[in-house]
């Protein structure tokens, strides 16, 4: 519980938004490079989704899981147009981290007896009880006497690769060291093995494509479900409307959320129609199905498609991505580029070669940052925390998009200059 009177005071207080921008309650206009946690795929307060929200509000707001809504239908058969496979069983809440149980709870229903689900080591599926405790290490944690124990097991890291080794060699210990623990590290079975495509809150790290035909190997080989986190990566982020689509793998379990409802809260599963549904009582959420949120995200997929949002993001990334590696030839600080699509990040360094994070200047940029109207994304990760992530909404400006690096050169250069690392 954060009570927001007895909080920091020097949070923003938001009063409006539009398209990428957000004013605070001075007036204040800020270029948005958060999309507000990644979640405004289409810009904020899109007519389309607004009216769309407007609409619905008019004639249904509630409805208990036990009824359909015009909505729910609509979105469904929608979604199933668009999943990746065989993924055409839909199920719905409000949170992504509400979805991620609600897969971690279909893998065990359809692999009874088996005792374990295993995890990557800076691995991110959020905050609830279960989640938090699927994810990185949080030090300290008080929580640990309630969370189910998960698994966890290394994946390969392109900037940080063990022992200096190559990255594929790296992804092929990874897949051994993976098997060896479902072999002979775990008793009584594993049900599913979880991951996020390309890993957001626990470093932005990119995953190889070998290491992903690896797992889903293993996974068949082993009769193991995998399940994508698609949470941060989904309707359109990297480039595609899906990390499924951009490296052609079709997991059996996909959860979404942040971006589909435009600005909604709004989360879910995608699962394959081999695996078995939930029992009546297995799964209900009393707001899960929440009518105003399913209109909204119907508006925000149609307009996400109708204005080619996906090419949009490919084309800004490619274009952020190379200012960001014209910048680094001349910023120090600035150790590594990540992608893909507007899925865009850097990593400060104090030094390139040791790759020893800078996390005093990742907060220093996001603080100048501020000042001179432009909001990066920061990353609070336990380990590092020496992200900006610069991940304005997917119809962002080329305009937009060249102010917000213009400043971020301009912070970089004064926080170099007064010797912050
Ligand atoms: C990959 C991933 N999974 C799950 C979550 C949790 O989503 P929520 O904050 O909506 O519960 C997040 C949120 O950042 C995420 O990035």
């Amino acid at each position: 519980m954060h009570d927001p009177l007895d909080g920091d005071t020097s949070k923003i207080t938001l009063v409006r938004a539009k398209g990428s921008s957000v004013w605070d309650d001075k007036g204040r206009e800020y270029l948005d490079c958060t999309s507000q946690a990644w979640s405004n795929s289409l810009g904020a307060n899109d007519d389309r989704v607004v009216e769309a929200a407007i609409a619905q509000l008019r004639e249904i707001t509630h409805a208990r899981p036990n009824f359909n809504t015009v909505p729910l239908l609509q979105l469904t058969s929608k979604l199933r147009e668009i999943s990746p496979g065989d993924l055409n069983r839909i199920g719905y809440c409000l949170h992504g981290s509400l979805a991620v149980e609600m897969a971690i709870k279909l893998a065990f229903k359809n692999r009874p007896g088996a005792q374990n689900l295993i995890v990557l080591q800076d691995a991110y599926h959020g905050r609830s009880i279960t989640t938090m405790a699927a994810s990185w290490p949080h030090p300290n944690n008080p929580f640990l006497p309630i969370q189910p124990r998960f698994t966890r097991v290394p994946h390969p890291d392109p900037y940080r690769p063990r022992l200096g080794m190559d990255i594929e060699a790296e992804s092929q210990l990874c897949l051994h060291l993976l098997e060896e623990t479902i072999l002979k590290s775990v008793d009584g079975g594993v049900a599913a093995i979880m991951l996020e495509p390309i890993m957001g809150n626990g470093g932005h790290i990119v995953l190889p494509l070998s290491f992903h035909k690896g797992v889903r190997d293993i996974c068949d080989r082993h009769g193991i479900i995998l399940i994508w986190d698609e949470i941060q990566s989904c309707f359109g982020r990297t480039g595609a409307m899906f990390a499924a689509d951009l490296y052609g793998i079709v997991p059996d379990i996909m959860t979404f959320g942040k971006g589909i409802g435009g600005g909604f809260p709004l989360a879910g599963i995608m699962a394959s129609e081999k695996l078995n549904g939930f029992n009546s009582g297995e799964d209900a959420l009393t707001f899960g199905q929440f009518p105003v949120a399913m209109a909204a995200a119907v508006a925000t997929v149609d307009a996400i498609i109708a204005d080619k949002l996906c090419d949009n993001a490919r084309k800004l990334g490619d274009y952020a991505t190379q200012r960001l590696v014209e910048m680094s030839e001349r910023r120090k600080l600035i150790g590594d580029i990540r992608g893909p699509g507007l899925f865009v990040s850097i990593e400060l360094v104090k030094d390139k070669q040791t790759k020893e994070p800078a996390p005093k200047a990742a907060s220093e940029v996001y603080r100048r940052g501020v000042e001179k109207g432009v909001l990066f994304g920061e990353s609070r990760y336990a380990g590092l925390g020496n992200l900006i992530k610069v991940k304005p909404p997917l119809d962002c400006t080329h305009e937009d998009m060249s102010r917000a690096l213009d400043v971020l050169d301009d912070v970089l250069g004064s926080i170099e200059a007064d010797g912050i690392a």
